[in-house]
């Protein structure tokens, strides 16, 4: 069995993010040199995932557009002789098939993943949320797909993080039983702090099976009054039917001002043609 389908949705308002995200979708803010999104369809594509499906809304088909041609700008470039820039953006437009199903209420994590129903058949799926951002060398959505497919079990992917922070995030419950990996169970969306079973968060990358979407179907509304895919996850415990897979490589919230900015210097910093210049003038800012 293989795994071709990625849901990933992006249809949230993104306020954490404003006044940026006034009239740009936060999954287009630059990190670096791209889109915060084409790093999420990096991760997918190098762990060979070839079908996007965008849970999206009306406001966001500029998403979609960057993953497509532009050819009036191909045409600017060639004239301009520019023709390396000419295969950046094509290169981009060839990455993934990309769907885009519309989000038409934006109801939650859960409700976002059920819209993708209808285009998800038989199949696993992996999921990825359009603004964690993952970086190590092996790509974290494989890391899940890997188990899912070896133990034909849902998996979700999760990260340590500190105490004071496991109300932002959907915890885990788990027993370890090979070496970060964890029989689910239990899952709670946005425990209070000294209320949370463990520190080990989801950080937005699962791979799901057909049944998670009659689980979904079956969700009131949860926490902050949304359909949350955490508590069809909890179902699945239920059936004994989830396992988490400890991720490897460094994570990024691009939805939230201080890591969005940690994401930019890590991958300014990564890149070696400006490296040297972006420490001096960091050090120089640093030492005001
Ligand atoms: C969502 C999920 C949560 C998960 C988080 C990861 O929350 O509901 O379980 O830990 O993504 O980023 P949100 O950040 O949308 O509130």
């Amino acid at each position: 069995m293989k795994i071709k389908k990625v849901i990933v949705p992006v249809a949230g308002w993104g306020t954490g993010l404003l006044p940026a995200t006034k009239n740009v979708p936060k999954e287009m803010l630059p990190i670096h040199n791209k889109p915060i999104i084409q790093y999420v369809v990096e991760e997918a594509q190098a762990a060979g995932l070839t079908d996007v499906v965008f849970v999206t809304n009306q406001n966001k088909v500029i998403i979609q557009d960057h993953f497509d041609y532009n050819l009036a700008l191909e045409r600017v470039l060639e004239r301009a002789g520019k023709l390396d820039l000419i295969k950046t953006i094509r290169d981009v437009a060839e990455m993934v098939t990309v769907i885009a199903i519309r989000q038409k209420e934006q109801l939650g994590l859960g409700h976002a993943v059920l819209c993708a129903r209808a285009v998800c058949g038989d199949e696993p799926v992996a999921v990825m949320v359009g603004d964690d951002l993952m970086f190590g060398p092996d790509p974290a959505i494989g890391q899940l797909m890997d188990v899912a497919l070896a133990e034909h079990m849902p998996v979700v992917g999760v990260i340590e993080v500190p105490e004071n922070q496991v109300d932002k995030y959907g915890i885990i419950q788990g027993e370890e039983f090979a070496p970060g990996m964890y029989r689910v169970r239990g899952v709670v969306e946005k425990p209070a702090v000294g209320k949370a079973p463990s520190r080990l968060a989801m950080v937005g990358r699962y791979v799901l099976f057909p049944d998670i979407f009659k689980h979904l179907e079956k969700c009131k509304p949860g926490v902050g009054g949304e359909i949350q895919l955490t508590d069809a996850l909890q179902a699945l415990v239920k059936e004994n039917r989830l396992l988490a897979v400890k991720l490897k490589g460094q994570r990024f919230d691009a939805g939230d001002w201080p890591e969005y900015l940690a994401a930019n210097v890590y991958m300014g910093l990564n890149d070696p043609a400006m490296r040297d210049l972006l420490k001096k003038r960091l050090t120089e800012v640093l030492e005001g």
